[in-house]
């Protein structure tokens, strides 16, 4: 059970120097100079990090009248090929349903999981079972994340008045809110107003949900998490105008978090002009793919700290469920794939450009998200101790991105014919190789549950300084008399 990996430069958020990694028993045993013994792995060119954490994914997940198409199997397998060790993907109640019901459901998806993985729990619904169940959730059920959708009004959108109780609750628990942030409402005023013009096609799906729509909605959310006392995650930030509300309140101090998608760094607006539906509708997703300016803000974002995360948001359909919109865009599934190509396109277009340094590029596809979600430096780390979620990160390696060869089980890739240059040679989870440059290991079931526990440094700062400055009573001295 014990393997070295030899030559390499380990590549942390913080660190780059020379040294080995010895691994018994899934974990990291000792890091230093000429180790020996056991299997061994040659990491002569190249870079040992952490291996990436995806924070949301949508594996099987039911939406819209479908199922996502990659499963925990094939999802897992996508995101072992393409250096990710770990995904979070989100359990989604029914209105009315129990939030530990729910859990079950999604447990129940990941039983040939092939890496490690956790869940967001959504709030899709408000009421005093809701209440009560976070606590379990968060105390019971190794789960620090509520996500709130301001988006698919009539379906998992949530109010104003759900998200502060929700929000305040996450306060008490230690938890941390996750938000998806467009206004519902408007979008679908606007969505009514496409239709009735005639404007049926995929690019209507982008004209519906302009920047405002997800600038508004993050302001919003943001004050609202001021107002109760917690930090909150805005995912996939896509625009200047959410990144701008991100910004202003990080600077005046709030606790914020942004998560621009590979997605949106790299593919842009003019995919949904594409004269072929189905190019275009395989492109639909919320919030939609922007201009190159947006796309300018989201690295300066990463370059200088005020977006922390990127994603994938992987939630992806066939042609054929995409299909289903043909005559009503606002019936296209929702979503797109990435889990694959995060790390190869984000090295290529991230650090080989010299936007971000390897370094960074750690960070924000690792260790900042592990966190963030508080299983810092059980992931997200190369320390002794820290589990062997590792790639060994081969710089000059190339490849041109396309369905015909990718894990993913659609029959496209939106990156398709896009070259990128950095791949895994080994991915590792939990010590164990499951890929080995174009040769997939990966072992169905090895994938376990990671528990999250409440309470990050950041909650506790923020649930100490709410209580210094709750609203108190003033004592008075002296009563006016009345009448007087
Ligand atoms: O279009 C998207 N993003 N689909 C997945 C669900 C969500 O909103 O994250
Ligand atoms: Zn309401
Ligand atoms: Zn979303
Ligand atoms: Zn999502």
């Amino acid at each position: 059970m014990t393997t070295i990996i030899k030559n390499g430069t380990i590549v942390t958020a913080d660190l780059t120097y020379t040294a080995d990694i010895r691994i018994e028993n899934g974990l990291i045993a000792e890091i230093g100079q000429n180790l020996t013994g056991g299997d061994t792995l040659d990491a002569t060119g190249c870079y040992v990090m952490p291996g990436g954490i995806d924070p949301h994914t949508h594996l099987e997940m039911p939406f819209m009248g479908t199922y996502s198409a990659d499963d925990f199997e094939s999802g897992t397998r996508a995101a072992l090929a393409g250096g990710t060790t770990m995904v979070v993907d989100f359990a989604l109640p029914n209105p009315g349903q129990s939030l530990l019901d729910a859990l079950d459901m999604w447990h129940n998806k990941t039983s040939r999981a092939a890496c490690d993985y956790s869940f967001h729990m959504a709030i899709t619904w408000w009421g005093a079972q809701v209440f009560e169940e976070m606590e379990t959730i968060v105390r019971d059920r190794g789960i620090n994340t509520f996500k709130h959708f301001m988006a698919y009004k009539g379906a998992l959108m949530v109010d104003d008045d759900e998200m502060f109780a929700s929000f305040q609750r996450c306060a008490e628990l230690g938890a941390l809110p996750l938000v998806h942030a467009e206004n519902g409402d408007v979008v679908a005023q606007m969505q009514a107003k496409l239709m009735a013009d005639g404007n049926d096609g995929p690019e209507a799906h982008a004209y519906s949900r302009p920047p405002e729509v997800e600038g508004e909605a993050t302001n919003r959310a943001i004050m609202i998490a001021d107002m109760a006392g917690c930090p909150v995650y805005i995912v996939h930030t896509s625009c200047e105008q959410s990144h701008e509300a991100i910004r202003r309140a990080r600077q005046k101090g709030c606790r914020v978090y942004g998560e621009p998608l590979i997605q949106h760094l790299t593919l842009d607006e003019s995919e949904y002009a594409n004269p072929d539906w189905d190019h275009a509708a395989r492109r639909v997703m919320s919030p939609p793919f922007r201009s190159k300016q947006h796309q300018d803000s989201l690295w300066a974002g990463l370059s200088s700290g005020s977006l922390q995360v990127v994603a994938t948001d992987h939630c992806a359909f066939t042609t054929q469920q995409k299909r289903s919109g043909l005559g009503d865009f606002r019936k296209i599934p929702n979503g797109t794939g990435g889990l694959e190509d995060r790390m190869p396109m984000l090295w290529t277009h991230g650090v080989a450009t010299g936007r971000i340094t390897m370094n960074e590029f750690v960070a924000v596809t690792s260790t900042n998200i592990a966190k963030i979600l508080n299983i810092y430096p059980k992931k997200g780390a190369i320390l002794v101790g820290a589990d062997a979620d590792l790639v060994v990160w081969d710089p000059k390696r190339t490849k041109t991105i396309s369905a015909k060869t990718q894990q993913s089980a659609i029959d496209y890739n939106v990156f398709e014919g896009k070259t990128v240059t950095g791949l895994p040679r080994y991915t590792l989870t939990r010590g164990v190789v499951a890929i080995e440059e174009d040769t997939v290991k990966t072992r169905e079931g090895h994938g376990a549950f990671v528990r999250r526990p409440p309470v990050t440094p950041v909650a506790k700062a923020l649930s100490t300084w709410k209580d210094i400055t709750a609203p108190r009573k003033v004592t008075r001295t002296g009563i006016p008399a009345s009448g007087v």
